[in-house]
């Protein structure tokens, strides 16, 4: 059970931003990603112990709107007819405690094992050591992986902090651990709770509807009653850590910031609202 600032649309905001502002609704929500230490994450924690995982989607086109003025590396890649305007997008891939095996503490962040000592990067991800190796990069981002479905990747702060934050508490190289993400990301997306949300692009659905896809297996975020957010949970294998199939969420409070809306709306991207027009100076001769 966590507390934590909402935090949703943490991919567009790119690594810091979201994590200190949050653009979704107040109020409790379930995602690990913004999880500054002493809320839940572990900072440090050796790499490869967790019992868990959540698998972060976000929906790119309302997770864009609080961040229409500020990330336009990333806006500049979506359009209406992008794949991550009719598809929920890769957030992130976050191991995740069994809190009764861990002091209570909810996730494992910036973690020490094979691949190096990440906890600095919970302060600034500037530092080299933070991003994920050449390789890793040159094989993911690419039009059919991030540049199609994680544009956070491709084009904001993303890959280095989930890599940073999530990815350093596996014991993975980058390379695998990206790979993991991906195919479970794409596993995802062929469960009844995702292929609902696609198919209800530009069309609002009923708190009931929503939870009645998913079936307790994720929680969800929202912003002004937009979906922002689902994190779905899953089991980690004992012996090898991969993702198992997906499990019922821990989290009592399945609707996070998407609680206060009656109905929620899956956002079709029309491009951000257009910034009121500037008054002509006075006197300008022209
Ligand atoms: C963990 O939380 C439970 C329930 O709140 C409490 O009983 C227990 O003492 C806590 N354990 C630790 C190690 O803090
Ligand atoms: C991904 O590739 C694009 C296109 O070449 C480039 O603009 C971007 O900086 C790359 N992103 C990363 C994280 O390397
Ligand atoms: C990364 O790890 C995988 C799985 O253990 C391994 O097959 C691969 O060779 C490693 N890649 C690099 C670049 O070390
Ligand atoms: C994995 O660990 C859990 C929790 O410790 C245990 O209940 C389960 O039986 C284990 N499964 C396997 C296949 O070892
Ligand atoms: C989740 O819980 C429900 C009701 O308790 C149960 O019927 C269902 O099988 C569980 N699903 C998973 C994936 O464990």
């Amino acid at each position: 059970m966590r507390a934590l600032a909402q935090a949703a649309c943490a991919a567009f905001l790119g690594a810091v931003a979201c994590a200190l502002q949050g653009c979704g609704e107040p109020g409790p929500a379930p995602s690990p990603s913004p999880a500054p230490s002493g809320d839940g994450g572990e900072t440090g924690a050796p790499a490869g112990r967790f019992e868990n995982w959540i698998l972060g989607l976000m929906w790119q086109p309302a997770c864009s709107l609080p961040d229409c003025g500020s990330d336009k590396r990333v806006l500049k890649h979506l359009s209406s007819s992008s794949y991550a305007a009719e598809h929920l997008s890769l957030h992130g891939l976050w191991p995740e405690y069994d809190p009764s095996l861990h002091h209570n503490l909810s996730w494992p962040q910036f973690c020490k094992g094979p691949v190096g000592s990440f906890e600095k990067c919970e302060a600034s991800e500037r530092d080299p050591l933070c991003r994920p190796p050449r390789d890793a990069l040159a094989k993911y981002n690419t039009t059919a992986d991030w540049q199609t479905f994680a544009l956070g990747y491709a084009w904001g702060g993303l890959s280095t902090h989930e890599w940073s934050k999530h990815g350093s508490c596996t014991g993975w190289n980058a390379s695998y651990y990206f790979e993991v993400e991906i195919s479970t990301y794409k596993r995802a997306l062929k469960l009844p709770g995702p292929l609902f949300i696609e198919s209800k692009v530009g069309k609002k659905v009923s708190q009931k509807q929503l939870l009645a896809a998913f079936g307790g297996t994720a929680t969800f975020g929202c912003h002004r009653c937009m979906l922002t957010d689902i994190f779905l949970a899953f089991a980690a294998d004992n012996a090898t850590l991969l993702p198992l199939g997906v499990a019922n969420s821990t989290d009592p409070d399945l609707l996070g910031s998407c609680a206060v809306c009656s109905h929620i709306e899956v956002l079709a991207w029309k491009g951000c609202p257009t910034p009121p027009p500037q008054t002509e100076p006075r006197g300008l001769v022209v």
